[in-house]
């Protein structure tokens, strides 16, 4: 494991409890799109290191975009610039979106966070991008995407951007043609992912998501992180942490 003390260059409020801290990029480590970064608290009564994606990586340093939804990352919002933390990085396979030509980076809420990485990582994929949130104030990383790739954003309450679930929204230009991916990469809440089971636009196009579970060790040895997963030999158990988090959706027992 790559353990790093990483010193925070920014660490910003950029949403309605969301914030963006940028770290120092250590040498030499160049992550794929959805590896993650697992960071050790100072208060060292929360034992547990705390799980982000890699959101981007270039040469100001690694970002990661997070909400602040417990005690952890509560305290991670409040350390200031010029402190440092101990993080293990990078984590996790990654996903390429090279391995396809028109891939859709779906991202539902918070799951929007690791797909700067993977859009900035694609040398000969021609990504599009469908960034959903539940309203202006949670919209975040949207410029980020759009120097990337061509992107879509809507609001469930339509405040900011296109109404409605990003899923209809995708399933609606797949419909008219307007996009034609010949993948999916998802990263969202488990509703996105039933959403883009049922409907039959997505029917015939291979769906990989990027799964976020409660994490122990990060690193393959404790199986907190298990996940079912259909195989060739039946359901297996596996690592979210060491053997994904990215799955094809149709093998995830959700
Ligand atoms: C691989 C991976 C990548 C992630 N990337 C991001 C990211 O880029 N941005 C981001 O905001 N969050 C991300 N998460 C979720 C993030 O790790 C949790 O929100 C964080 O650990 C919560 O810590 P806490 O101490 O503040 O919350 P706690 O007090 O521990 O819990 C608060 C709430 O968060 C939920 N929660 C706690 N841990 C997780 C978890 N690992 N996954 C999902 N929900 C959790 C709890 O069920 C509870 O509802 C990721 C998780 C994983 C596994
Ligand atoms: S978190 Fe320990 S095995 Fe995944």
């Amino acid at each position: 494991m790559n353990d790093f003390k990483l010193k925070i260059l920014r660490n910003e409020k950029v949403g309605e409890g969301i914030y963006e801290m940028l770290l120092t990029r250590p040498n030499g480590i160049e992550p794929r799109g959805a590896q993650f970064i697992h960071i050790k608290l100072k208060n060292r009564a929360k034992i547990l290191r705390r799980p982000f994606c890699i959101c981007d990586c270039d040469e100001e340093g690694i970002l990661i975009c997070y909400a602040a939804v417990g005690e952890g990352t509560k305290e991670l919002s409040e350390y200031a610039a010029g402190e440092e933390v101990e993080a293990a990085l990078p984590l996790g396979n990654g996903w390429s979106a090279d391995d396809f030509k028109r891939p859709v980076l779906l991202g539902g809420g918070m799951g929007s966070a690791v797909l700067p990485l993977v859009a900035r990582l694609a040398k000969k994929a021609k990504p599009v991008a469908y960034l959903g949130y539940a309203n202006a104030g949670k919209v975040v990383l949207t410029e980020r995407m759009e120097s990337l790739c061509p992107t879509v954003v809507a609001t469930d309450d339509g405040s900011f951007g296109r109404k409605g679930y990003i899923t209809d929204i995708l399933a609606q230009d797949i419909t008219s043609g307007k996009v034609k991916p010949d993948a999916i990469f998802c990263c969202g809440p488990e509703i996105v992912y039933k959403l883009l089971l049922k409907n039959p636009a997505f029917e015939n196009i291979p769906i990989f998501v990027s799964l976020e579970k409660r994490m122990g060790c990060g690193v393959g040895a404790c199986l907190v992180c298990t996940c079912g997963i259909k195989t060739k030999d039946g359901v297996k158990n596996l690592r979210v942490c060491a053997d994904g988090p990215v799955f094809d959706l149709r093998e995830v027992i959700l």
